[in-house]
């Protein structure tokens, strides 16, 4: 398996009796497959992206990347975080480099590469702006060129549309799911939405709080691109609903 996530438990040395964040975690991860982790506030899903990333390192067990154990974080393993994480004193294009210079390419390319991927998320008109002149969707679509500039192996995603009117929403999606076919980038991506899994996912972990754990896993085995309106599609939502539903007490949890 590509990435093996094998007994993840973390508590973040909570020793007040309350749940541990999470427990017990399994899941093996196929090379260019798209993982979604669906779950409530809380239940740990930006957790696990940042163990898998290498951002912390989990109490007990552990996350292999191709045999090797993950211990820091790594170029081709990169994060959409769900704050964006610009850089407030760069400007967009120069924030779009920032993986690239990491790389070493050179400036030619870094400049063709910016220019296409600022334009793949509209926003070749931005490119000399500071973070602070974006809205909060222009801010994450630039975290979203930024990540992508860097033709990473692994894309961990935290709800990174969460921010985006629902236009700007599916574009990107389709965007995302075309570039990362082509690319072989194996991909997790953490959401709240149930559309927005059954639209993207190859696998959907429904993951419960309290302590979090994995309580369903769902094969999406439906041809990309998805037809959002076609019965296979509202069937599957359907079956994603009562995955959720009859396995939690308190399924309103869930943002849906
Ligand atoms: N560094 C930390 N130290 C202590 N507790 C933490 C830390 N990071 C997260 N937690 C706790 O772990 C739990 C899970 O947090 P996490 O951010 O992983 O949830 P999430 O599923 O991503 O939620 P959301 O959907 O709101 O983003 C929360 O109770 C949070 O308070
Ligand atoms: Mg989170």
């Amino acid at each position: 398996m590509f990435i093996e996530i094998e007994n993840v438990f973390q508590s973040f040395g909570d020793g007040a009796g309350s749940p541990p964040v999470l427990e017990n975690i399994n899941l093996d991860i196929k090379q260019g497959e798209l993982v979604c982790l669906l779950g409530p506030s809380g239940c740990g899903k930006s957790t696990l992206l940042n163990i898998v990333a290498g951002f912390i390192k989990a109490e007990e067990g552990s996350v292999r990347i191709e045999g090797e154990v993950v211990t820091a974080p790594a170029i081709n393993r990169l994060v959409i975080f769900q704050d964006y994480g610009l850089l407030p004193w760069r400007t967009v294009g120069q924030n779009v480099a920032l993986g690239l210079e990491v790389k070493k390419v050179t400036r030619a390319e870094q400049n063709i590469m910016i220019t296409k991927y600022l334009k793949m998320v509209g926003l070749e008109d931005a490119r000399d702006r500071f973070p602070h002149q974006l809205s909060g969707g222009m801010q994450q679509r630039a975290a979203i060129a930024r990540a992508l500039a860097v033709q990473p192996e692994i894309l961990l995603m935290d709800e990174p549309f969460g921010a985006l009117d629902a236009i700007t929403r599916m574009k990107l999606q389709e965007d995302i799911l075309t570039l990362c076919r082509e690319t072989g980038t194996t991909i997790l991506f953490v959401t709240h939405d149930i559309e927005e899994a059954v639209y993207l996912a190859d696998r959907i972990v429904i993951l419960s709080a309290n302590p979090g754990r994995i309580h369903a896993v769902l094969d999406v085995e439906m041809p990309h691109l998805r037809e959002r309106t076609s019965d296979d599609f509202v069937l599957m939502r359907d079956r994603v609903f009562k995955a959720i539903n009859l396995k939690h007490e308190h399924p309103l949890e869930y943002y849906l």
